[in-house]
């Protein structure tokens, strides 16, 4: 079995074996993820998306956040976990001390992810001061969507590039163990990668960063829609539906269930009954 990541140990791997994330939102893919070895499981704020059938990440709340951590680090007892801080429960140092302690303390969270560079600097510096590993996450962030104004590729023209770069370093200064780069060119990736001297996690970055985190459902096929960087390596999509309209036709066609799937009573006892039956009623 791999040995459970801490902080400190992933940060020392930049630059090694590219590191494989993945996000999972229950106990059974936790399980699964585990299982498979990944490096790092993410509990990610797409848990909105992807199970709770949101249009973005912006409905998530602290509690579904650490209701489905609650579940992840149960099955994935081994694996490192970071947890997103989802929308506006970081707004301040102590807002964030208090969202990542509950994840911290509540669900055995190893590390939390938060959105944006520069700008939360100050609840970064917090959160490490409390001993609180953080993930970085710049480029597309998702909470950002209406100010982004929309789910758009990021760091495509000079100024852009520069405050990301800019972004990257900040973050790593202050000493996050990981930046995620989510949507953005893959030289970009590259360079911010090569400046920084912690592991870069890519998703719609190309294959130069560190590390690549995709999304559990992404990864598998279980969804009907992909974003252009996302690569099915499976298709349980369409298992599950193929599996769903055998069941419906075995159970129409009474195939279903058959002998060896139902349990059974001695002929003697069945005998017995079948003889005496209703004879006190
Ligand atoms: O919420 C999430 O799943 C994420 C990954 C896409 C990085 O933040």
């Amino acid at each position: 079995m791999k040995e459970r990541l801490t902080a400190q140990k992933l940060k020392s791997l930049k630059g090694q074996t590219p590191l494989v994330w993945i996000t999972a939102y229950d106990f059974s893919q936790a399980q699964l993820v585990e299982e498979a070895g990944v490096d790092v499981v993410l509990v990610g704020d797409s848990v909105g998306t992807t199970v709770m059938g949101y249009e973005s990440t912006i409905p998530v709340t602290l509690d579904n956040m650490l209701y489905h951590a609650q579940m992840v680090r149960r099955g994935a007892p081994n694996t490192m976990m970071a947890v997103d801080l989802p929308f506006l429960t970081y707004t301040t140092p102590d807002e964030a001390l208090r969202s990542a302690g509950r994840l911290m303390q509540q669900a055995m969270a190893d590390a939390v992810k938060l959105e944006g560079g520069r700008k939360i600097l100050a609840e970064v510096d917090a959160l490490i001061r409390h001993d609180i590993p953080v993930v970085g996450h710049i480029g597309l962030t998702p909470q950002s969507l209406h100010s982004m104004g929309g789910y758009r590729v990021q760091a495509r023209t000079q100024n852009s590039i520069q405050l990301l770069v800019d972004d990257a370093r900040a973050l790593c200064d202050h000493g996050v163990c990981s930046i995620v780069l989510e949507g953005i060119p893959d030289r970009v990736a590259q360079y911010v990668t090569e400046v920084v001297t912690v592991p870069t996690i890519g998703i719609g970055a190309g294959n130069q960063t560190d590390g690549q985190v995709m999304v559990f459902y992404d990864c598998l096929g279980l969804t009907s829609r992909y974003p252009k960087f996302a690569k099915p390596f499976a298709d349980l999509r369409g298992s599950i539906l193929q599996g769903l309209s055998q069941y419906q036709a075995e159970v129409q066609s009474r195939a279903f269930p058959d002998d060896e799937h139902s349990y059974h009573v001695p002929d003697k006892e069945w005998e017995a009954f079948w003889n005496q039956r209703e004879e006190n009623h």
